[in-house]
């Protein structure tokens, strides 16, 4: 390091269809501080969205060969944008995820360390989608002058914490006492609430990824129903009504699957001109949602109660969904509990909240030589 006050991550983030590297600096770190002046100096996230379109979801073997074709383009567009930096340490996704997706990041992160004789501290996926919520603006007020950063990572938070992970490979609720500390209180049994929105989207013929499109058609609905109108839709026409699974079972698990075989068989009975309307589509999108929110904020909040917690937390990809998010800080409201998301675009996958996992980790005095960082494809928090 020639400059010791400054700290320069290079992160790297391939566990399922993003290829993410993002750079990042820390200014005058010390390993003990209240927060710390973040410079995200770049962010680049090459989506292979068009690519798995069509099959409707992540199709590994073609996202292991997207994440070899773009890692390099990805990481030089990220070190041109930083105006290439001299970087300190390396931080890479190690798991959960897709093994061979997780092995193309990992490997590129190990090669890079050799080369450049950089420490690598190994990222748990699960708890990057957590501690990306210590991102924080910076208050206006207490910028230093000259100074770039417009985001700092704060130290504290008020434990202990609920932390609800959604997204298209995971549906987790983690206790977390404190930093490093967490215990998993339920997770799913069967599909996770993105890849349950992603089924159902492909059901109703609405693409890929499915959660955005979903969240899309049923503001349409949510629309179309609060302004006044001659009749009901419910009576006159279909009223939908899905499962909530598992919601009133006394433990913090989640099954999705029933939910997608209930559309689909709902779906199927139609008759082909009503299925493709814009009303039943609008309306399933409504209902659909409606069922995953209510089944995630029901259960949520039946952890923060009992675990007592002061603080709630989102994160993954769904946690982008505006309806979740004003649902459950309502709730958390109610409850008189910090509520903490993060931005949509740190809900999905990026190597930002890889970055940041990565720094605390190496504060804690955690570093790896890279012929021993391994991937893990069922890491556990
Ligand atoms: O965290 P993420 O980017 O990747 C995984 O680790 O899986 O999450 C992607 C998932 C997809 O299933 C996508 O449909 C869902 O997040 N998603 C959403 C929204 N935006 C993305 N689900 C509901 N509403 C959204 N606005
Ligand atoms: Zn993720």
């Amino acid at each position: 390091m020639t400059k010791r006050d400054n700290l320069t991550i290079l992160a790297i983030e391939t566990s399922c269809d993003d290829t993410c590297v993002a750079i990042l600096r820390i200014r005058n770190w010390k390993r003990k501080a209240k927060s710390w002046k973040l410079e995200i100096l770049s962010n680049i996230v090459s989506s292979q969205v068009k690519v798995h379109a069509k099959y409707g979801g992540v199709y590994p073997t073609l996202a292991k060969r997207e994440h070899q074709r773009n890692i390099v383009p990805v990481l030089e567009t990220a070190l041109k944008k930083a105006r290439n930096p001299e970087i300190n340490l390396i931080a890479a996704t190690v798991g959960p995820g897709l093994e061979p997706c997780l092995w193309v990041g990992v490997n590129f992160a190990r090669a890079i360390s050799r080369e450049l004789k950089l420490p690598i501290v190994p990222v748990n996926h699960i708890e990057a989608h957590i501690l990306v919520n210590w991102l924080q603006p910076v208050n206006q007020k207490s910028k230093i002058k000259n100074q770039k950063s417009k985001t700092q990572i704060k130290n504290k938070k008020e434990f202990p914490a609920v932390c609800l992970v959604v997204s298209g490979g995971h549906t987790q609720l983690i206790l977390m006492q404190d930093f490093g500390k967490y215990k998993i209180l339920g997770e799913t049994r069967d599909d996770a609430a993105g890849e349950c929105f992603d089924k159902i989207a492909r059901i109703l013929g609405l693409g890929y990824p499915g959660g955005p499109a979903i969240a899309a058609e049923a503001a349409k609905f949510s629309t179309f129903n609060s302004q006044p109108r001659p009749a009901p839709l419910v009576g006159a026409g279909f009223s939908i009504k899905l499962p909530r699974p598992m919601i009133h079972q006394k433990n913090y698990d989640f099954s999705f699957s029933g939910l997608k075989t209930a559309v689909l068989y709902n779906y199927k009975q139609q008759p082909p001109k009503i299925r493709k309307s814009k009303k039943y589509i609008q309306e399933m999108a409504f209902e659909t949602q409606e069922a995953i929110i209510e089944v995630l904020v029901s259960k949520t909040i039946k952890a923060a109660k009992e675990y007592k917690a002061r603080t709630i937390i989102l994160g993954g990809g769904v946690a982008a969904n505006q309806e979740l998010r004003k649902r459950m800080r309502e709730k958390a409201k109610e409850l008189n509990c910090n509520f903490l998301v993060p931005k949509p675009q740190f809900c999905t996958d990026n190597a930002v909240m890889v970055g940041i996992t990565g720094f605390f980790h190496w504060i804690c005095g955690e570093k790896k030589d890279w012929k021993k960082i391994k991937v893990n494809a069922n890491l556990k928090i």
